[in-house]
């Protein structure tokens, strides 16, 4: 199986299956540091022309400009490539996530997840992102101290929430209140400063269980709390979202949910070009300020084919009810009638070493909160689908969010409150890509090309002289 694409079939090729081989991050070269090694040439014939091209091969890829030269006359645009979905196009180069989705590997900044999830805490884990290297103790203490300092929010903010009617989607909420908070902030705006840049990640990520926990807090009708400034930055999250509340819990069970969550949040914390993360960087390659940066790739994570794939799992296992209704449902899955969510993923073609950890959480969390039954029914569902030659042969196997959703209900989140959480642990790594394109010296204005397929130039008619042919399509 090649590691890139076949350029004779975009649309995925039969023998080599290269839709299938797009498999994460491109390594560089084996001991070449940032892989800027001379790798070679590309070679390309145009049968058009019969010209012949020869392209330099960089960290095994081209740039897509060097396609702009190859032309059937002088006057033409030049050659694009056409690539819906991004599915081979490596957009940046990034020092921040490695995956190997073949081989079921994530790390960050070079750190594998299972070390991350098992010896730190989120904070450390977002520092590490934020500023490439993990925290000494005296660091952390330092980084933790700012956070909690930074962690309450205007007044206003919860007028702001007021207005929102009962019922609001939590992630409607949180996506408007981020973006607000950009009017909080106007300094946000000198995004050249390095100093600048710093105290709004800072704020941003001390923020986010402020604004999350209220968000939760106005779907039930509570007071917001102010945040409890000696807890650690979970511990904190928690009490905002339950002080005042029947939902008490004692200090060692505390202890544990805290720990679970921040756990999760450090699996939720970064994953290279997903969806969001590529939108936050679309956005912030307008030089806009973090604020609305954040709230846009909040936007994106909210989708049911991203982040909000943790929520559609949890309304798919309602529906499925019990394993008697499995087979139907797996019948109308391989029919394509609908997805088995919860599973598939762009980049793994193996099993999301996220969603392994998170079913030892799983079993963590169930000793205080009670088995969630859902379990059952997800781990049948699991064991038939990874049997099944449809998803073996399309290499579908569970991603982070199968499970995830399990484990915030059994805390007893409601289901809507799910991508909230996600995107609460995400947040430390949109900004860690922000920071980095900031400082890329190859940092350009996003702008992709299209290949137009829309009619000629057109007569143009007085309104009344014109046939209602649009409306016709669409009644
Ligand atoms: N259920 C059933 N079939 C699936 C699923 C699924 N969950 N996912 C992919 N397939 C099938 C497709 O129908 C397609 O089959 P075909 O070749 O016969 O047409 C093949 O597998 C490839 O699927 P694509 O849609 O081309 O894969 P893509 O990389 O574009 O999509 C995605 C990835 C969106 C994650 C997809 O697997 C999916 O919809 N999964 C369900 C939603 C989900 O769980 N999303 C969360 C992802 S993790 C995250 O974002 C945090």
């Amino acid at each position: 199986m090649p590691e890139t694409g076949c350029l004779a079939a975009p649309a995925g090729c039969a023998d080599c299956q290269s839709r299938f081989a797009i498999l994460g991050t491109v390594a560089p070269p084996q001991g070449v540091p940032g892989g800027a090694l001379d790798e070679g040439k590309l070679s390309i014939t145009d049968s058009r022309t019969g010209s012949e091209y020869e392209l330099p091969i960089s960290s095994a890829s081209v740039r897509a400009i060097e396609l702009r030269q190859i032309r059937q006359d002088p006057g033409e645009f030049g050659m694009l490539s056409y690539d819906p979905g991004f599915t081979n196009t490596a957009a940046c180069t990034s020092r921040i996530a490695y995956i190997d989705g073949a081989k079921g590997i994530l790390r960050y900044r070079g750190y594998p997840i299972e070390k991350l999830a098992e010896n730190c805490t989120y904070t450390e884990v977002a520092y590490l992102l934020l500023n490439g290297e993990l925290p000494t103790r005296h660091e952390l203490e330092a980084w933790d101290t700012e956070l909690m300092e930074h962690s309450r929010v205007h007044e206003n903010v919860k007028k702001f929430m007021d207005g929102f009617l009962y019922d609001a989607h939590p992630m409607g909420v949180l996506v408007s209140t981020v973006a607000a908070l950009s009017t909080f902030y106007p300094d946000a705006k000198q995004i050249d400063s390095r100093s600048n840049r710093y105290r709004q990640q800072l704020r941003l990520v001390a923020k986010m269980p402020t604004v999350a926990a209220y968000v939760y807090r106005k779907s039930q009708g509570y007071a917001y709390p102010d945040p409890d400034l000696g807890l650690s930055y979970t511990e904190n999250f928690i009490h905002m979202l339950w002080s005042g509340t029947r939902r008490q819990t004692n200090e060692r069970n505390l202890k544990v949910l805290a720990r679970a969550l921040d756990t999760l949040f450090i699996l939720h914390a970064e994953h290279e070009q997903n969806c969001s993360t590529s939108t936050m960087r679309q956005v912030a390659s307008a030089d806009a300020d973090p604020f609305v940066g954040v709230a846009a790739a909040a936007s994106a994570l909210y989708g049911p084919l991203h982040g909000g794939a943790n929520e559609a799992v949890l309304a798919m296992l309602d529906e499925i009810g019990s394993a008697s209704a499995i087979p139907e449902f797996m019948r109308q899955v391989k029919a394509g009638e609908r997805r088995l969510m919860g599973f598939g993923h762009r980049v793994y073609k193996n099993y999301d070493p996220r969603a392994r950890i998170l079913q030892r959480i799983a079993a963590e969390v169930f000793e205080i909160t009670g088995k969630n039954p859902k379990i059952d029914l997800a781990t049948q569902l699991e064991r038939i689908a990874l049997e099944d030659d449809y998803f073996v042969k399309r290499r579908l196997y569970p991603n982070v969010d199968f499970y995830s959703g399990i484990i915030y209900q059994a805390m007893g989140f409601p289901i809507e409150m799910f991508t909230v959480l996600f995107a609460l642990g995400r947040v430390a790594g949109w900004l860690a890509h922000w920071e980095e394109l900031m400082s890329d010296p190859e940092k350009r204005i996003a702008r992709p090309r299209q290949i137009y397929a829309g009619p000629g130039e057109q007569q143009f008619l007085p309104i009344d002289e014109r046939l209602s042919k649009a409306r016709a399509e669409v009644t």
